[in-house]
């Protein structure tokens, strides 16, 4: 009480809240100790309050901790102290404004976990959403509690488990056509290209629809809006396979956020076919509603989309970028280097792997470009070097991937023989691009004529 009493002396506002939105009070009642309670009402503080969190009175706080406790620890005397001042109406439309604010605020705080942590032994707390913008914020709370949504692990298992039972009807297509889906013959993946078709169809007929309700226009207009929506179901259904595609062969973070930004896109196509559906009908009212939905849920599918791209890395290139070491140098002696058998070397930090096929030497650099697979537990199959997480392949001659997921070649390196030394440099990758060539250079040739 002498702290209390220091506190509110110093001019502290006897109903003050933390960060949960709780007063002194509610934490007296919380721990029992009736003589401080009786201290703070005595002094001002207001039994009714709610605190932001959990929307409870001190009353609620000390019946929650006696119910835990007994009636023992001062919470007996001190819900008498409580339930003497309390409100004993609160008006109510205002209670259950209240209430309802509480359970919201509960929900969304279980459903975000947000990071709270101010305390240095604590560990540094996430500031992407607590600090910036309020844009940034609320982006970041949304990625963020997508991801966090771990039960989502067992339908993503089940989809998954569901498409390779799909491509397994297909046979040996499967590998083709997932290739085709990839984008492994455009060496870039597929459906990022695709989904522009949706999103620009879709903008163009946001904007005839718009256009149209704000002065009615002629007839074309509302024809070229029902193109566009068709146009974009079109695309969509593009984006979609290749999205599955790619999406199956992600983990964590990565594929719950996936899921979402999937199922979205689902009910957004399905919104739009109906669209489509009633403007061929002449309902015009309905269609446009029910495509601004379609258009609203693309946005925030979007947002997910890119956050996989630029934030998980799903769908960039993986493959160590830098360009060292310029000249050659040693890395391994020959006779270490058995046939067809990938042999992992450090090359001033840059992870290779050296493979010895028929004869010829090749280096590649040891991540795969897909999602960073550590490409030395990889094997050789019919003069393919096969990654060893989802089985990307890639020439031996150029690295170039052959079949997905991977759609960029692996770094190359050129290699030669010197003093029985097996050196490399790395392939400028404008140089790779002109000549596709990697492999044994001169010193080599030397070697094995
Ligand atoms: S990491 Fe996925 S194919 Fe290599």
């Amino acid at each position: 009480m002498d702290v209390i009493d220091q506190l509110l002396s110093a001019a502290t506002p006897v109903d003050g809240v933390d960060a949960d939105g709780s007063t002194v009070l509610h934490e007296a009642a919380y721990s029992g100790r009736a003589d401080s309670v009786r201290h703070l009402l005595a002094h001002g503080a207001d039994p009714g309050r709610r605190d932001t969190r959990f929307g409870g009175t001190p009353l609620g706080w000390c019946r929650h901790r006696r119910h835990e406790t007994g009636p023992v620890n001062g919470h007996g005397y001190g819900e008498q102290l409580l339930a003497q001042r309390a409100p004993t109406g609160i008006p109510w439309p205002q209670n259950i404004v209240a209430l309802s604010g509480g359970i919201v605020r509960h929900v969304v705080g279980r459903f975000m976990r947000i990071d709270h942590r101010d305390s240095p032994a604590e560990g540094p707390r996430d500031s992407s959403v607590t600090d910036g913008p309020a844009v940034r914020r609320v982006a970041e709370l949304y990625a963020q509690g997508v991801e966090r949504q771990e039960w989502l692990n067992k339908p993503g298992y089940k989809l998954e488990h569901g498409m390779a039972f799909v491509f397994g009807l297909v046979g040996a297509r499967a590998r083709p056509l997932q290739d085709l889906l990839h984008g492994v013959w455009l060496g870039h993946p597929l459906h990022p290209v695709i989904t522009d078709i949706p999103v620009g169809a879709w903008t163009a007929a946001l904007v005839l629809d718009t256009v149209d309700m704000i002065a009615p226009r002629p007839a074309g207009f509302r024809q070229a809006a029902q193109m566009s929506v068709g146009l974009g179901v079109v695309g969509g259904i593009g984006g979609a396979l290749t999205g599955l595609t790619d999406w199956q062969h992600t983990h964590d973070d990565a594929r719950r956020a996936g899921m979402l930004h999937g199922a979205l896109n689902a009910v957004a196509l399905s919104l739009y076919g109906l669209s489509w559906r009633d403007r061929r009908r002449g309902r015009h009212v309905r269609a446009r509603i029910t495509s601004t939905l379609g258009y609203g849920l693309t946005i925030a599918s979007s947002y997910l989309g890119g956050r996989l791209v630029f934030r998980h890395r799903v769908g960039v290139d993986h493959v160590d970028g830098r360009l060292t070491p310029r000249e050659f140098v040693p890395v391994l002696t020959e006779t270490e280097l058995a046939e067809d058998s990938p042999t992992a070397v450090d090359c001033s930090g840059v992870p290779v792997v050296l493979i010895r096929h028929e004869g010829r030497i090749s280096a590649f650099g040891g991540q795969c470009p897909h999602l960073g697979a550590p490409m030395a537990e990889g094997w050789l199959h019919r003069d393919q070097f096969v990654c060893p997480w989802h089985g990307s392949r890639f020439d031996l001659q150029t690295g170039a991937a052959t079949s997905g997921p991977a759609t960029s070649p692996l770094s190359s390196f050129q290699t030669r023989l010197r003093d029985g030394q097996i050196e490399i440099r790395r392939i400028p990758p404008a140089q790779l691009a002109t000549t596709g060539q990697t492999a044994i250079t001169e010193g080599a040739q030397r070697h094995e004529s």
